[in-house]
């Protein structure tokens, strides 16, 4: 593999853009947004730079790095990529309109995967022309910092191109983890509910944002708390998770916490909003309730 397509410029396609930079491959990246865009070039700049200080990348190949994404806002950009990555939004009807616009433009060998965190990915590889080429890739947030990269196998997926994204993700220098088809697959199976559940918690009024994070960090050893790790991730991407958990097994338990509902509702959809269980308006976030 040398060229890799990613469509979608958000956090997760940011990442991904990056850490396929510096492993050496190509990069194509489009969005349908000029600012998206942007936004993430000057991310990617800024990050670069950070690993050049830290003396963990040289100015050249920092340099090289960067040269390597080309970005825009047209499918054709994919025309020659071995792989491309969908990082769109979690939801299903954008993801589909996203594959039926991205086949014309492949060429017959290209594979296709998804960073879809929930969604299932039989589905998403029936909605194609290729389903043997076809595999989930899910990346966690931060992409440039987190070690693991989930693969998920559809019942149509081909060996061949689970082993060439095994190679890759190997090659980006991930811990690869390999999870069946079933909603939100293994991380988000188990870290959504608990999620759902801090919410709850504070719908409940067992105890503030700041209680139940402070209860998380210091007595579970988690690196941030629940709330702050929502905000983190999107509100509305916690919530497309929950409805797939809870429509996919069909078991109360997977149930959104109404307040999770009404904060998506409200727009509050954490970090990105600047609002969300935290207030980001002030340099240290405040939290809101
Ligand atoms: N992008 C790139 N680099 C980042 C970053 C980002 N968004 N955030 C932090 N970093 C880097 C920092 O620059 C720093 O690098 P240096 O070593 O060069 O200094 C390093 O990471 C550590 O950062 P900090 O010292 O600022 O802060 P920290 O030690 O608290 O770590 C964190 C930050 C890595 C985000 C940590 O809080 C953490 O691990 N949080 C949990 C993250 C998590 O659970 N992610 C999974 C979410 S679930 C998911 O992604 C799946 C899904 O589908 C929803």
């Amino acid at each position: 593999m040398e060229r890799i397509g990613i469509i979608g410029a958000g956090q997760m396609g940011t990442g991904i853009a990056q850490v396929c930079a510096v492993a050496g491959y190509d990069v194509r990246m489009i969005d349908v947004k000029d600012e998206v865009i942007a936004a993430s070039l000057k991310t990617i700049e800024d990050n670069i730079s950070r690993q050049v200080t830290r003396g963990r990348l040289s100015v050249e190949a920092a340099e090289i790095a960067q040269q390597r994404i080309v970005t825009g806002k047209d499918y054709a950009l994919f025309g020659d990529c071995d792989l491309v990555i969908e990082a769109a939004s979690e939801d299903e009807e954008v993801k589909r309109d996203v594959l039926k616009s991205l086949v014309p433009h492949l060429s017959p060998d290209a594979i296709i995967a998804t960073n879809s965190s929930s969604l299932s990915i039989t589905r998403l590889a029936a909605a194609t022309d290729r389903p043997g080429k076809f595999v989930g890739m899910h990346f966690m947030n931060p992409v440039p910092v987190m070690q693991l990269v989930e693969l998920i196998r559809a019942i149509q997926t081909e060996q061949a191109t689970f082993d060439a994204v095994r190679k890759l993700a190997l090659s980006l220098g991930k811990t690869v983890s390999v999870a069946e088809d079933f909603p939100a697959f293994i991380v988000n199976r188990i870290l959504m509910p608990m999620i759902n559940e801090a919410i709850y918690t504070l719908y409940a009024g067992v105890g503030s944002v700041e209680s139940i994070d402070t209860a998380m960090k210091l007595g579970a050893n988690h690196p941030m708390g629940p709330l702050e790790l929502a905000d983190f991730i999107g509100l509305d991407t916690c919530l497309a998770i929950m409805h797939s958990l809870h429509s996919g097994l069909a078991d109360a338990k997977y149930q959104p916490c109404p307040l999770l509902v009404k904060y998506v509702e409200a727009g509050w959809l954490g970090r990105k909003t600047k609002r969300g269980f935290y207030d980001y308006h002030s340099e240290k976030p405040v939290p809101t309730r």
